[in-house]
């Protein structure tokens, strides 16, 4: 029995197991003169998309964007966690790992967080069912009919009113409070020093992640004049509330039994399906859906359902999210509550045959798209030629050809156009997207990608970069926290990078960079290049300002404002100097 750290650990797999070997069990795998191309089992895929490079430990799918080394390739086929991935390989390759050394990422710093929520989650969740001050709070969840079992599984607390009941806590458990405000639970003072709760009088909701660890906390207002409504925990090391969701540590073997996810939008949402025994269900944290929910979900099933509330702003969040889910390649299924109603007031009302009925009959968020925007032509809000060009828009990033036409079909049909009509406009949105403004966001990417592919690389080159300036003039966000990894952090060991960025569509990029070689021979030649790359990128920000620049100089001179046209012209002329 050996004692491995993590690291150590992943590295010891990857020595002993192939990265071939592996995939060929999932997918059909051939040798060509270079290496090895694939069959992706990631997307629907003809031709062979997926490049095997053995020496490197990696693979990348060149049509999808997938790729990692043979933990992110394990992990994303199966569904699997990070550590439940480790656990599964270290067995294959016969590394027996000892009880006490959990395999989970993580510094002793880090595992202090995670200690630290979890005591006061025990903490709240013990004030809430055994103390005297937790009355009102449990008369306020009997009301809203959460159970007790729901309560005690989800670990439901209360935070009482006070400004030091947790403050008080700490002290007497010798904990610091400064690792404290590192979470967010209490709030350094503004005068003199000393600490006070961030959570006063509300009912609190542990959040975790899919381990099951609490990550953060959110807490609900009991008194309807308190505000907001909701507190959460803010960002901190270990909570990103874009990248986690509610619940998904209990839900997540009804999503893959169900092959099915809900997503809602509150906790309480969250909950009232949950105890009705709809438990494939997940909920975002006071933000919208974004790409990387979208990753973390589909590692779980391919079928989703988005249910929003029946509002305004329901409509317009299902329409923002139907990009994030067609770049990925996924259609869900969309319910828009009736009006006034969120899923746990629905439930309350109309039962949960209703729920399941609306669930299943959910039409696709294109569909539900196109009939929104159909609608908005017939009511007079849109005219129908900017109506059918904001559906062609759409209809350009759905990559299944047949599913394309048939859109292309149904849209015609509803806009009383010919199909060739439409067929049309969306070659057009195709041409454009190869050759109008995207093509300056194309090059500029390319640079962002050639600039890690040279510092993954030659990772020595970091200082000289970092002396560049380079956070000022990159844009994608995946490629600005790999390149601060390796930079700031310095990461420089490529298992620990792609370790760093385990489940993310980042390692994506990491896999692309290190896979597509662009053949610098040596470390002088490496040094002039990526100096060109951040010269070039810098030179794309600055013409992209210059450009915006010029179209608010024209709309000040339209409005006569001279003032605001004169700043302008300053920064104008001051930026083609520099340039
Ligand atoms: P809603 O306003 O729809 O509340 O916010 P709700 O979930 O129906 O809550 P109840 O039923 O009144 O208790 C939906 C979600 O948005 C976030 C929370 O995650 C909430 O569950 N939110 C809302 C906040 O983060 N802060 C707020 O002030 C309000
Ligand atoms: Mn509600």
């Amino acid at each position: 029995m050996v004692n491995f750290n993590n690291d150590f650990l992943v590295k010891e797999i990857k020595r002993r197991l192939s990265i071939i070997n592996l995939i060929e069990g999932y997918t059909s795998i051939k040798k060509t003169g270079k290496g090895y191309v694939a069959l992706c089992p990631f997307h629907d895929d003809h031709t062979p998309s997926m490049h095997v490079d053995e020496e490197k430990g990696l693979f990348h799918c060149f049509s999808c964007g997938a790729g990692g080394d043979m933990l992110g390739f394990y992990m994303r086929y199966n569904g699997l966690t990070f550590p439940e991935a480790v656990s599964d390989l270290a067995k294959r390759a016969n590394i027996t790992i000892e009880k006490s050394t959990p395999p989970v990422k993580g510094d002793s710093q880090t595992s202090n967080l995670f200690k630290l929520n979890s005591a006061v989650s025990g903490f709240y969740h013990r004030v809430l069912l055994e103390s005297r001050k937790g009355g009102s709070a449990r008369d306020y969840l009997e009301k809203r009919k959460i159970p007790s079992d729901v309560i005690e599984e989800f670990r439901l607390g209360y935070a009482p009113d006070g400004w030091d009941t947790l403050v008080k806590f700490l002290k007497k458990h010798n904990i610091p409070p400064s690792l404290a405000e590192k979470l967010g639970l209490v709030v350094k003072k503004q005068s003199g020093d000393g600490y006070y709760d961030r959570f006063r009088n509300r009912v609190i909701f542990p959040i975790c992640n899919v381990e099951g660890k609490v990550i953060g906390f959110g807490g609900r207002r009991i008194k309807e004049s308190d505000e907001p409504k909701y507190i959460n925990s803010p960002e901190s090391e270990i909570y990103h509330k874009r990248k986690n969701f509610y619940g998904l540590d209990s839900s997540k073997d009804h999503i893959r039994k169900n092959k099915r996810a809900i997503i809602v939008e509150g906790y309480t949402d969250f909950l009232s399906l949950f105890s009705a025994g709809i438990k494939n269900v997940v909920a975002t944290l006071g933000t919208s859906l974004t790409r990387d929910h979208v990753v973390t979900l589909r590692r779980y099933t391919d079928r989703i359902v988005v249910v929003f509330d029946g509002d305004e702003s329901g409509v317009k969040a299902a329409v923002r999210s139907l990009d994030i889910f067609l770049e990925e390649g996924l259609l869900p299924g969309v319910v828009i509550l009736p009006e006034g109603s969120d899923p746990d007031s629905f439930l309350a009302e109309k039962g949960t045959e209703a729920f399941y009925k609306l669930i299943d009959e959910a039409p696709t968020l294109l569909d539900f798209y196109i009939d929104n925007t159909v609608n908005e032509y017939k009511n007079g809000a849109v005219t129908l030629n900017s109506g059918v060009k904001e559906i062609a828009d759409v209809l350009v990033k759905v990559n299944d050809p047949i599913l394309r036409s048939s859109y292309i079909r149904k849209t015609a049909e509803k806009l009383g156009l010919g199909e060739n009509e439409v067929l049309s406009l969306v070659r057009r949105g195709k041409v454009h997207g190869q050759t109008g403004g995207v093509k300056t966001v194309k090059a500029h990417s390319n640079h962002e990608k050639l600039m890690l592919n040279i510092l993954l690389t030659y990772p020595e080159l970091s200082r000289v970069v970092a002396e560049e300036g380079w956070e000022g003039c990159v844009s994608n966000p995946d490629v600005m926290s790999i390149l601060e990894e390796i930079i700031v952090k310095g990461v420089h060991d490529m298992s620990s990078l792609l370790l760093s960025f385990q489940g993310s569509a980042a390692q994506g990029l990491i896999s692309e960079a290190l896979m597509s070689s662009p053949g610098i021979s040596d470390g002088g030649t490496a040094s002039k290049m990526i100096m060109s790359c951040i010269k070039k990128l810098k030179l794309a920000k600055l013409d992209e300002r210059l450009k915006s620049l010029r179209l608010s100089i024209n709309d000040a001179v339209k409005n006569k404002d001279a003032e605001l046209e004169k700043r302008l012209l300053t920064e104008y002329t001051d930026l083609r100097k520099q340039k």
